[in-house]
């Protein structure tokens, strides 16, 4: 028997052997439990000068180098926003041509934007942020929330409209549905990238209320509320100085002012000089036109400048410590277990490709009650113009996607109308960038095919190419390319029952619209466009999509152009409209818009009722509401269907000008035919305040405001004043 003295001899030694043969602890930074902070500060206290160097920029057109002696992997990047575009190849901008890297296509940021849909855009990002997972990326390029301030911005598809409180709500659910999954999302373009003229030198000059008030609150929303890890700094100037060394926006707003902890990137080439850069802001430089990425402003010029003592060290140190902490913090160092697993163009996301179009193609007009269209009564449909057949999906610049499929409205038709109805197609225009000669007779030949037609529907708009709603160039007007007017003209005095369906990431100017009776908002629809285009067209899906931007009547009618300000002069553009930028514009002057701001119809109907405020009673903080807008809305038609209730508030006597009405809250709700919906909307003191530019900060104004309530700008059903007791004020 072993006696106790030797049994514990015999443990002592095993325990020395253990040690003896125990690997070297591991280092802090790859111990999950750590603090991030702990972690960061442990890996870059590992790195050399070189090291720290190579992670500020760019090693290939959408990654940063991998650090194998630290364990530190490729970091991989992706645009952005609409899917995960296809892989690029590594030196150019050609693709790759990779058979696995199709994904699933959702319409584009303005058509969700005309959701008012929150917990859509959360769907929205979350399917992105899955793909992206599924693909290998670290960070989306996404969401692009640039406020549309002149409807002939080429990017104006990817933003989310004209209006800063909808742009914020819906980029906050874009964001934490995207960073769910393990995903950094980064928001772009900031700031004051409004065009795509001249937009690698355009110089912005606005004041500080506008620029506080109309294009930062989306950015704000996303590093404060959303805690986006990623912002990309524009390519144009604000101020004088370059976005992406620009200290004012980087440094003082965005990492002092709102406390931003994440990394800035530059937009694919919007770094120019290295001092300037390093000193002001940006951590990683991106898509700079060298062909050598060590000749890159932040590789050797930057290493030379910190030997040489021009930059101090603990400027890099603050660049990588941010590049490091997106990483730890979407678990690039832990088990490949940790987070979400990833999936890619499986039926949900393409599901949420059809949601989001279904709610977002906005019904612009149903006069008669053209629409739906009974299937049971209908033989024969002449489905006009190329647009009908076009796949949109690989244009538009950056945001193109390589989708696994794409129904187009032809497809779309087809499909739901089966065998029983005789549908006959007819291009009837070609968009301006086909290589081939327009054919002559396009237009006769589809007023014939409208003639034989029990009903025409014509698929118009713009191609999603060079200046028409592509990155790189604007708009040079808000007409539909050749053609396609009098196309339109012809064949509606041909066949009366014609219904126009447009395709384009904007307003339109709608010389014909008096004359025909329908009209339908599509924007650019994603995968599932045609599909939902049809469920639209035969009333499967009641249409309940908002504008997210002012129609205007004319270019002339909207507020950049009617002063003159666009696209600015000697390279210098002020923005002489100031506060008054879309509906704010056409309210505050009067301004009768084509289809104005929050509009769109719906095959039933909704009325309002019992406006109640509900004032909060004791001391608010700056989150909290300061009353509660409630209303009841009946659907009094025959089916049900969703309307978005808008809540714009007016200041009776402001300190300083305002503009007529701002929204501030809004709720989707979507009761059956004849059911009534309470709907409540908070307001916070946000709802009242301005931006002092004297004493910088928040000012919620004691004095009386009108609550309106309604189902577009120009749609107030309801209204009541409201006394705000105290003058409340904010820090930024
Ligand atoms: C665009 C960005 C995009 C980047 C990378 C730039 O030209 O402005 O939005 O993310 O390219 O493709």
């Amino acid at each position: 028997m072993i006696t106790r003295v030797a049994l514990a001899a015999v443990l002592a030694l095993s325990a020395l052997m253990a040690t003896a043969r125990a690997e070297p602890a591991p280092p802090l930074y790859l111990d999950p439990a750590q603090p991030v902070e702990a972690r960061v500060d442990d890996l870059l206290g590992r790195m050399t000068l070189e090291e720290k160097i190579s992670l500020v920029h760019g090693d290939s057109k959408f990654t940063t180098a991998a650090i194998p002696r630290l364990g530190i992997p490729r970091f991989w990047m992706s645009d952005g926003p609409h899917g995960v575009r296809q892989e690029m190849n590594a030196n150019d901008w050609g693709a790759a041509g990779h058979t696995d890297d199709y994904s699933t296509w959702l319409p584009n940021l303005l058509g969700l934007a005309a959701t008012f849909d929150t917990d859509l855009a959360n769907s929205y990002g979350q399917t992105i942020g899955a793909e992206a997972r599924a693909r290998g990326k670290q960070m989306m390029l996404g969401p692009a929330i640039n406020i549309q301030r002149t409807p002939l911005g080429g990017r104006n598809f990817e933003y989310l409209g004209e209006d800063p409180f909808l742009t914020s709500r819906m980029a906050v659910n874009y964001i934490e549905g995207e960073q769910s999954q393990g995903i950094a999302s980064c928001v772009k373009h900031y700031a004051c990238n409004n065009q795509e003229t001249e937009r690698n030198s355009v110089d912005v000059e606005l004041d500080e209320r506008t620029l506080r008030e109309i294009y930062l609150p989306g950015f704000k929303a996303a590093v404060k509320e959303a805690h986006v890890l990623g912002v990309m700094a524009a390519y144009n100037k604000v101020r004088g100085q370059y976005c992406a060394q620009n200290a004012y926006l980087l440094k003082t707003i965005l990492k002092d002012e709102w406390g931003f902890k994440g990394l800035v990137v530059s937009d694919w080439g919007a770094v120019h000089d290295t001092i300037q850069t390093a000193e002001n802001g940006l951590d990683l430089e991106m898509g700079t036109g060298q062909k050598l990425y060590e000749n890159y402003y932040l590789a050797n010029p930057l290493l030379h400048a910190i030997q040489s003592g021009q930059v101090p060290v603990s400027a890099l140190d603050e660049m990588v410590r941010r590049n490091l902490r997106v990483r730890f913090l979407i678990h690039v160092f832990d088990a490949p277990t940790t987070g979400p697993a990833g999936s890619i163009n499986t039926k949900e996301h393409h599901l949420i490709a059809r949601r989001v179009a279904d709610e977002a193609m906005v019904l612009l007009k149903n006069d008669g009650a053209t629409l739906p269209l009974d299937p049971d009564k209908i033989s024969s449909i002449a489905v006009i113009g190329e647009n009908a057949s076009s796949h949109f999906a690989l244009r538009g610049g950056s945001a193109q996607i390589k989708a696994l499929y794409e129904v187009p409205p032809l497809e779309g038709i087809l499909r739901r109308v089966g065998a029983a109805v005789n549908v006959s197609y007819s291009i009837g225009y070609m968009q301006p960038d086909r290589d081939t000669d327009p054919l002559p007779g396009l237009i006769d030949r589809a007023v014939e095919a409208a003639k034989q037609a029990q009903v025409v529907v014509i698929v118009a708009g713009l191609n999603h190419g060079d200046n028409y709603d592509e990155e790189g160039s604007d708009r040079e007007d808000l007409r539909l390319p050749p053609g396609q007017d009098e196309l339109i003209e012809r064949v509606v005095a041909a066949n009366p029952r014609t219904i126009v369906v447009l395709m384009s990431g904007g307003a339109i100017e709608m010389p014909w619209l008096d004359h025909v009776p329908a009209v339908i908002q599509a924007w650019y629809p994603g995968m599932e466009g045609g599909n939902a285009l049809a469920g639209i067209l035969f009333g499967d899906v009641n249409p309940s999509g908002k504008l997210s931007c002012t129609f205007p009547k004319k270019l002339a009618d909207s507020p950049a152009h009617a002063l003159d300000a666009f696209p600015g002069e000697d390279g210098v553009e002020h923005y002489a409209e100031g506060l008054l930028v879309g509906y704010r514009w056409f309210d505050t002057k009067n301004v009768e818009p084509l289809f104005p701001f929050g509009y769109g119809l719906s095959y039933t109907k909704f009325d309002y009722a019992d406006l109640k405020l509900t004032a909060a009673s004791g001391d608010a903080d700056a989150t909290s509401p300061v009353v509660t807008v409630q209303c009841q809305v009946t659907n009094s038609g025959a089916r049900q269907g969703a309307e978005v209730v808008q809540v714009y508030v007016h200041a009776d006597k402001p300190a300083l000008p305002r503009p007529d009405q701002e929204l501030k809250g809004f709720a989707r709700v979507d009761p059956k035919a004849g059911e009534t919906r309470t709907v409540s909307i908070p307001l916070g003191r946000g709802a009242f305040s301005y931006y002092d530019p004297a004493k910088h900060e928040w000012v919620a104004e004691q004095g009386t405001y009108t609550i309106r309530v309604g189902g577009s700008s120009r749609d107030i059903r309801l209204q009541s004043p409201f006394t705000l007791a105290t003058t409340t004020v904010d820090p930024e």
